[in-house]
């Protein structure tokens, strides 16, 4: 087997292991996938500046995110269906950030419950939040975060309704997966992965089969969204939600600096600068593009963080040089989830560290609390 260096490895190894509607669904975004695309390659066209001569001991890449602290400046974002990447998926990819040191947020379409979760990986990751129609649901789902003693809550704001994915309904998305012939010949060929699932109970949606009145069978998820979710998600809802939580809000989804204003003004302690990966609005800018006028828009009144396109520690501190106090990985998680469980998701937060801490020391900075624009080259970077 060749070894693993780099994210990409991890992804290539993890498209062998992982049924094709399961790999397809987290390697996608919506309509012709442009904005996909643009996060990741919109990075690349930002050029850093080598610096030489300067003393590269001690180096540090901890730093805080909402007052936490964590061993670099990044997060595991919240990915829907991460436990049909690999069994009990969620449980190990919160085992493998706790060991790291870094924040796990669990999505509210995760497979493995908030209890399950908090169960066998410990109390204090971070839940993201859906709003769906049944608000009642929504205040238990709130709750039981609290229960579990959450760290934060990360209200996603940019999926009221879903964004067009050809893959997933072309390879007719489910989970668990319906037992066609066309999956089956596919299983067939995903052994590990196949006898993982054997293995485990966690096959459906936990935070919610079982816990809505009705709800047994969401086995087609872009249906299920369009029929549970609320289309009338307003800013009037995030001041109950954040009454309600009283813990740290961080909000999910904001590309625009008006949306970006918005959200200061709710009290809310972070931002996110995201396009859902790509997932929702096809045609928006990147987030790398879209950060800096968000930055520069609420100053120091809130943090900003970013999602989208990290794929190496170079991009880490490229979005930290343009003012993102923590960025968060889904795929780049992901992939190392399908390749090898929580030890690839280890491994996948092990070659982001080495990138970043490496690559920060070549800019001439050995603490990522001192790394500011002045590491990018000029004309190279959105302003
Ligand atoms: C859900 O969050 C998705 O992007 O599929």
């Amino acid at each position: 087997m060749t070894v693993i260096t780099t994210i990409e490895d991890l992804r290539v190894l993890a498209q062998k292991r992982v049924p094709r509607m399961f790999y397809d669904y987290a390697d996608s975004g919506s309509w012709t996938e442009g904005t996909y695309r643009a996060n990741e390659s919109d990075f690349q066209a930002i050029k850093l500046r080598q610096r030489v001569a300067v003393n590269m001991e001690n180096r540090s890449t901890r730093t805080t995110m909402i007052g936490q602290s964590t061993a670099m400046p990044v997060a595991i974002a919240p990915t829907g269906l991460t436990g049909m990447q690999h069994a009990d998926g969620e449980i190990l990819a919160a085992r493998a950030a706790r060991k790291f040191g870094i924040p796990f947020t669990l999505s509210t379409m995760s497979i493995c419950s908030i209890e399950d979760v908090a169960q066998h990986a410990g109390e204090g990751f971070w839940f993201q939040l859906y709003v769906m129609k049944d608000r009642a649901f929504i205040e238990r789902l709130i709750d039981r975060a609290k229960a579990a003693n959450c760290g934060a809550l990360v209200l996603t704001l940019d999926l009221q309704i879903l964004g067009q994915r050809h893959k997933d309904l072309k390879n007719g998305l489910s989970a668990p997966p319906k037992l066609t012939l066309a999956n089956m010949i596919n299983i067939a060929s995903k052994p590990r992965w196949a006898l993982g699932m054997a293995g485990t109970k966690r096959r459906q949606f936990g935070n919610i089969v079982g816990h809505v009145q009705g709800v047994t069978d969401m086995a087609n998820l872009g249906a299920w969204t369009a029929q549970q979710f609320d289309p009338a998600l307003n800013w009037g809802d995030v001041a109950w939600i954040k009454a309600r939580w009283g813990g740290k809000l961080i909000l999910k989804g904001i590309q625009d600096v008006e949306d970006a204003r918005l959200a200061v003004q709710s009290g809310a302690d972070a931002l996110i600068v995201s396009n859902h990966g790509g997932r929702q609005l096809d045609g928006a800018e990147s987030s790398i593009r879209a950060l800096p006028a968000i930055v520069s828009e609420v100053g120091p009144a809130i943090e900003v963080h970013m999602d989208g396109g990290i794929r190496s520690g170079q991009d880490v501190l490229k979005a930290r040089a343009l003012g993102a106090r923590g960025t968060y990985i889904g795929r780049a998680m992901l992939y190392g989830l399908g390749a090898m469980g929580e030890e690839g998701v280890s491994k996948a937060l092990e070659i982001i560290h080495k990138e970043l801490d490496l690559t920060m020391a070549f800019c001439g900075h050995t603490d990522v609390e001192t790394v500011d624009k002045s590491i990018l080259l000029p004309g190279t970077y959105p302003a």
